[in-house]
């Protein structure tokens, strides 16, 4: 690095024990360009975790080690001079000692694709590191910033709860009555084999940095990049002056408001002031009256301070901070918390702060410093809205903040509702004070604020001035609600939208307060305050909450299997240890090539427009720029195939959706490629129609063809001999895959033959392999794809990794150098698409018993601008339609709607998550006209032992049928649903859902064809054996399997097997994986390899039975004896013909059961999941540890779908959801307190691989458990509030859908606009 006025020393730290000198460093950047390639990157704006690291620094002051987790995406490197980063890489590697924290994290199962995993460890070595023996919720805290798509979370949590003081005695406790039959295992790990946790033996902090930072004098560092100025002053006088010297450079403590801007919004700072130890800015004073918090202190040690504080203080006098700490819980993760600082939340005003509201009731003080003196403005509404007359002046540094003690007769409280109950910014928040004089109820001062519902935080000043000298009661109440309407306003069109809801939370969280307030009152004086009735105590409440417990029951192995046969076993993911390691090698961690180039997209901003022109020039001439790469370049080769659908790579033309691929910027660096693709201009002229929604693609009679039907019985004569008739509509909402780790690929061109690899993150070589060679017009033997792992996948790495894949093959073939290209987070949600929106219509014929007679349904899927696999989803919907049900008489019909949406492609379930969920929407309807329980109409409805499916193949029901019984057994359901009505009768503003859902998950593609595998398996003459086959690992732990089906085949042991990887190099013309079948056909292809073989040795081995491998494959090469074969596997019998409706297209049914208990705050929508029991058929599983992974990692992710997330376009089809920050995937605080997972004993089924079952799909549906138990409770809610008619839920149940259906007196006080009267911020797909 360049240096400096002050100071002379290059930047360096301390990472994981190895001193690291940067040169040549951009000025302001982050830790990656480091490249320890453990840290993971998956949104790069501090959302995910995956890149957590731990950061040490020594205070010479109070001479102390301090250890924090932190986001690396967001950490300056210039700001970690002096601090020792331990990265995964610094706490254990299988080259020398795995950590405890490693080693437990890999043998609970608690990885799958492993992406997330370095940043799980990261997090809870951290937390060990603080706390060696960590309670339950110091746990849950230190996880709750980390997401992971795969495992659901259950085993990562197991494998943190073997160092906390708590051991795992619920295995022994839930199914204690088990216990006593031998074949009946409940665990899954051996807690005896892990290696102690051993504090001694951590990383020791490094000396030079104590010595240093004790004998350093205290100099400002000037770090100078091309660019950017990066300045460190350490004492507080060179800060002033360094902000007198520079006003306009902001700030910057934890970066993490900053650095999103930067990254998120392209804002940038020549110069920096990042100040660094200055112990003005880090201190606490609590007084007589008040406390004061440095400005520099963060979130989490203000955490700690209020803790402290409240721990000595009189309760009346620590209102404030109650509140304060209860908002600090949620907000953000913990690494966010540990690197944001108090100042940095305050200055930066955010619209959705979580502490300004509570702040600004608080007649809070901020004491400001400048060059020129102090001065000190209150933390108000002006401050607030940056009047300048109350602002800080550019110069100013905020170097405290004083919030006074609360007073007797003075309370306060906060209130915030977001999308997740954690690490999700608030949909509304709110900050209320009420001050009321000695004794009396009369109120003498009054503050009340909201985040969320304006530009920065609302005071309702007016409001509450009005309300002054009266009394708190139900009057004052009502009157604050017409006021607080009347003056914090959101119009119709307001950025977020969920503006009715937004109302709505307005007036219930003054009516918490309200009741709050009311309460301590009354336990203050019982005489003069009237309280609350019973029933309304459940508004203040917490929601039920509990420690994290979860149980698990498989049957043993078949007692005749060898002893060292694998098949069975709950065997460790083959690759859990290097996942937990950072050892295990992603597309984008494979070093750099020689000469390598960058590729980054640009991509269409209209939703339907035609391209008038591309200006290239601006960004031809940026420096490091080598090419972009057009459809001119691409003529002849730039259209291609998807299922029989003519596509495009390149778009010049016209563009039909947002995120369409224009071209693609090949520059020296990545940072230098998104710069260019920036300055690309393009213009558009806008084309009608516009069709976004499926309503809209109804009205234009825009479909992709065919129309699929199914149709069984006579549906019109049914219709004419029922009881009842009901029609209903439900829509669901799409999903994003969000796989951890982006599209990643990485193209050689070998400079011979015009051989070229490719090196991508795919679920689909072979597809890769095709379209490279056609783009490139060679043949196909000269293209290899080579896939290692892929960090999740989800459906999502398919064709659209094709595209990019081809177009960046073509720029390293044209330049003869390789050509990475990673999208970013945003970039990927924007470009691939996602699970399809869907509108099911119903017509259900039904007696008044509930049996259904007579269905007819209409399925209509958005499958958005090209039809992808659109036609495929819509047909796996119908054929998978009735779920567990017996409908005599049927009709579905189901169209892909085309429309100006990225196409929407693959997704876990396929079709199935949707279709299932209209029937089971439409079943629990029938149940409500009938007057029935919703079970009772399952039962009825449903297949009973040998039946026929609607498309003529033969079920025999049986297993489905025990696991409902089981699961109705095991979750108690009659005893817990009397219990929800108790609670239900008790509670008003509280309820609780009790709902359990069957599943039938037919497994199979549709055709032979589809269903071939292959596999190739070799002995070496040392007795090891090398196999590969056609699956691509991408979590669901295939590897794994088919490792343990070469060990039982050949009978050796599985360490001396090993598998590298997937090529079309090794096995050709391999099928896409995916639908649940990947173990399954590639297993039966690797054990016919494996047969194959040992026919060949039969003889050998026979003649020296007692030899080894070794031996026999010395003895096989003497004789000629080929080591190498082939597998293959034709694919299972199948077939449907669309024509006649009829097939066998499937070739077995996975049945399983789910029941989920859910409480719900009927006045902010929040919930809880409670409970889940879930009871799955596997068949012969061949490892229940992953078997019970998929399970669960499933039900996880179609809990998600179902409940949270969302998203979210503008009308004019720009998708806004596009990233952690926005899209909210299940995180740790979302998984049901209680998880019961129980296999149903093993069956045996004649043609799959040892009668094992395909998992990975079927759990998705289980979801929907807890949708109905939502469904349940807002009825209850309904119901006692009189509200008897049909209730109509459409999916997914978020927090707004929730609470605008519990209908009370605060949702229709608010006011309505009318439809038309605004253009809303977005449009519900
Ligand atoms: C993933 C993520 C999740 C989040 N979730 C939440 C949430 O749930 N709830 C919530 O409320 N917030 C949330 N936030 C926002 C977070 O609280 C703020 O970004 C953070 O508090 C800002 O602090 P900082 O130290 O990082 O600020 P920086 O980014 O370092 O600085 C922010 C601004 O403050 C100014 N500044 C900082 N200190 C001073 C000072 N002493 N004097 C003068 N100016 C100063 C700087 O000039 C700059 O303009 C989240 C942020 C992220 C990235
Ligand atoms: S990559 Fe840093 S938090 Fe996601
Ligand atoms: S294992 Fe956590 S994201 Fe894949």
């Amino acid at each position: 690095l360049e240096h400096t006025e002050s100071y002379s020393l290059p930047l360096w730290f301390y990472s994981y024990s190895r001193k690291r000198i940067l040169e040549n460093t951009l000025s302001l950047t982050m830790l990656f360009p480091v490249r320890l390639t453990g840290t993971k990157y998956g949104c790069g704006t501090g959302g995910c975790g995956a890149c957590t690291v731990m950061i040490s620094r020594y205070n010479p002051t109070i001479k102390r080690i301090s250890h924090h987790a932190a986001n690396a995406c967001l950490i300056p490197i210039c700001s970690l001079y002096g601090a020792a980063v331990t990265t995964i890489e610094g706490i254990g590697s299988t080259k020398t000692r795995i950590h405890p924290v490693q080693e437990r994290i890999a043998k609970c199962h608690g990885t799958q694709c492993g992406f997330c995993t370095p940043g799980m460890v990261m997090s809870i070595y951290t937390l060990l590191r603080n706390h060696p023996e960590p309670s339950l919720e110091q746990l849950t805290d230190a996880l709750g910033g980390n997401l992971c798509r795969c495992t659901g979370y259950r085993p990562i949590i197991d494998a943190c709860k073997t160092f906390c003081k708590v051991s795992r005695k619920e295995y022994f406790f839930f199914f204690k009555d088990l216990i006593i039959l031998e074949r009946i295992s409940l665990k899954l790990f051996s807690e005896e084999e892990f290696l102690p946790l051993d504090p001694t033996q951590e990383l020791i902090f490094p000396p030079e940095l104590m010595i240093m930072a004790e004998k350093q004098p205290q100099r400002t560092r000037i770090f100078g990049g091309d660019r950017m100025t990066w300045i460190s002053p350490t004492t507080l006088t060179a800060l002033l002056e360094a902000k007198f010297k520079y006003p306009q450079a902001p700030v910057v403590m934890g970066n993490t408001s900053v650095g999103p801007e930067m990254k998120l919004k392209g804002v940038f700072h020549p110069v920096i002031i990042s100040p660094d130890g200055i112990e003005e800015l880090n201190f606490a004073n609590c007084s007589h009256n008040e406390l004061t918090l440095g400005a520099g202190l963060s979130l989490t040690q203000v955490k700690y301070i209020l803790g402290e504080v409240i721990q000595n203080l009189p309760e009346e006098k620590t209102r404030m901070y109650r509140a304060l700490l209860k908002h600090l819980r949620t907000l953000a993760g913990s690494q966010i918390r540990n690197m944001a600082s108090l100042g940095g939340h305050i200055v930066s005003r955010h619209l959705d702060s979580d502490l300004n509201p509570l702040l600004a009731v608080g007649n809070c003080t901020l004491n400001l410093l400048s060059k020129k003196g102090k001065r000190q403005v209150p933390l108000n509404e002006e401050f607030l809205r940056r009047c300048p007359s109350a602002d800080l002046k550019p110069e100013e540094i905020l170097i405290s903040v004083k919030i006074p003690h609360s007073r007797k007769w003075e309370f306060v409280s906060g209130f915030r509702q977001a999308q997740r109950q954690q690490n999700a910014l608030a949909v509304v928040n709110s900050g209320m004070r009420v001050f009321f004089g000695e004794g009396g109820d009369i109120i003498r001062e009054l503050s009340i604020s909201y985040g969320g519902v304006g530009p920065t935080t609302v005071c309702a000043k007016n409001s509450c001035r009005k309300l002054i000298g009266r009394p708190w009661n139900e009057e004052m109440l009502d009157v604050a609600c017409r006021l607080v309407l009347d003056e914090v306003t959101l119009p119709g069109s307001a950025p977020g939208g969920r503006v009715e809801f937004k109302r709505t939370l307005i007036v219930s969280f003054l009516f918490k307060f309200y009741l709050e307030v009311l309460q301590i009152l009354k336990r203050m004086d019982p005489v003069r305050s009237p309280g609350l009735a019973d029933k309304y105590e459940s508004a203040l409440e917490d929601l039920h909450s509990g420690h994290h417990c979860s149980t698990l029951k498989y049957e043993n192995v078949d007692s005749k299997n060898l002893p060292q046969d694998p098949i069975g076993q709950p065997i460790m993911h083959l690759s859990g240890i290097k996942h937990a390691t950072g050892e295990a090698i992603y597309c984008d961690d494979m070093p750099t090539v020689d000469r390598e180039l960058f590729l980054s997209f640009v991509t269409s901003s209209r939703a339907h427009a035609k391209i008038v022109s591309i200006d290239l020039s601006e960004a031809l001439s940026l420096p490091g720029v080598v090419d972009i790469v057009t459809e001119e370049h691409l003529r002849g080769v730039n259209s291609f195939c998807i299922l029989s659908e003519p596509e495009k790579l390149l778009r010049t033309e016209e563009v039909s959706c947002v995120g369409q691929l224009v071209c693609a910027v090949i520059a020296e660096s990545e940072v230098q490629a998104k710069q260019a693709a920036k300055r690309v201009k393009v213009v558009y002229q806008d084309l009608q129609p516009l069709i976004l929604t499926i309503e809209e693609a109804i009205q234009h009679n825009s479909f992709f063809e065919p129309e699929r039907k199914l149709e069984y019985g006579n549906v019109d004569e049914a219709f004419k001999v029922v009881d009842h008739i009901l029609e209903g509509e439900i829509h669901i909402g799409g999903q994003e895959h969000f796989y951890m780790e982006t599209q990643s690929m990485l193209v050689v061109p070998k400079g011979e033959d015009q051989e070229i690899d490719v090196y991508v993150s795919t679920q689909f070589p072979k597809y890769i392999q095709d379209i490279v060679a056609s783009t490139l017009k060679l043949p196909a033997n000269k293209v290899m794809c080579h896939v290692k792992r892929v960090g999740g996948a989800f459906g999502g790495k398919t064709y659209k990794t094709g595209i990019m894949a081809a177009i960046t093959a073509f720029a390293a073939n044209k330049h003869g150098r390789a050509v990475r290209c990673i999208l970013e987070r945003g970039e990927d949600m924007l470009i691939t698409g996602g699970r399809h929106p869907y509108l099911g219509k119903y017509k259900a014929g039904f007696m008044n018993d509930g049996r259904i007679l007579a269905l007819d349904m209409q399925h209509y899927s958005n499958g958005g601008a090209s039809l992808d696999e659109s036609l495929l989803v819509i047909e796996m919907g119908l054929l998978k339609m009735e779920n567990a049900y017996k409908f005599p008489n049927l009709r579905c019909r189901a169209w892909a709607c085309r429309t100006n949406f990225p196409s929407n492609t693959a997704l876990r379930g396929f079709g199935f998550p949707q279709a299932g969920l209209i029937t089971e929407s439409c079943i629990t309807e029938v149940a409500a006209r009938c007057g029935l329980a919703p079970e009772k109409v399952r039962m009825i409805n449903m297949y009973k032992e040998i039946d026929q499916t609607p498309y003529k193949q033969e079920i025999n029901a049986k297993n489905l049928i025990q696991c409902w019984k089981e699961c109705m057994d095991m979750s108690s359901y009659s005893l817990r649903k009397a219990a929800v009505e108790k609670f239900n009768s008790e509670n008003y503003w509280k309820k609780k859902g009790l709902a359990v859902v069957p599943l039938k998950f037919p497994v199979g593609l549709g055709s032979v064809a589809a269903g071939q595998a292959a596999a190739l398996v070799h002995i070496y003459l040392d007795g090891s054996v090398l196999v590969t086959h056609g699956g691509i690992e991408m979590g669901q732990g295939v590897h794994t399997k088919m490792i343990q089906v070469v060990s039982r085949e050949l009978r050796m042991p599985i360490s001396n097997i090993h598998l590298r990887g997937t090529s079309t190099e090794t096995v050709p013309n391999t099928n896409i994986s995916g639908g649940s079948v990947v173990a399954d056909l590639n297993g039966l292809a690797v054990k016919d390899a494996c047969q194959t073989l040992l026919k060949r040795l039969e003889p050998i081995i026979s003649k020296n039975p007692q030899g080894t491998w070794k031996d026999w494959a010395q003895a096989a090469f003497d004789e000629s004896i080929s080591l190498s074969a082939t597998g293959y596997f034709r694919g299972y019998e199948s077939n449907m013909s669309w024509e006649t409706g009829e097939g066998h297209p499937f070739e077995y049914f996975v049945y399983g059961a789910a029941c989920s208990e859910v409480e719900i705050d009927c006045l902010t929508g929040a919930h809880k999941n409670i409970r889940t029991d879930v009871v799955m058929d596997v068949g012969c599983s061949i490892n229940p540890a992953l078997d019970i992974g998929q399970i669960e990692g499933a039900f996880i992710q179609g809990m998600g779908l179902y409940t949270i997330e969302e998203l979210h376009y503008s009308p004019q089809g720009v998708l806004y959801t596009r990233g952690p920050n926005q899209y909210k995937i299940p995180a740790i605080c979302d998984i049901p307190t209680e998880l019961h997972i129980s296999l149903l004993p093993p069956s045996q089924s004649s043609n799959t691989l040892y009668s094992s079952k395909g998992l990975g799909e079927s759990g998705i549906f289980l979801g929907c458990s807890m949708f109905f138990a939502i469904h349940d409770a807002v009825n209850a809610a309904r119901q006692e509030r009189g509200l008897f008619g049909p209730l109509k839920l459409n999916s997914p149940l978020t927090p707004e859908k929730i609470r605008m259906a519990c209908e009370d007196k605060f949702t229709k006080m608010i006011p309505k606009d009318k439809p038309g009267s605004y253009v809303p911020w977005n449009v519900p797909i």
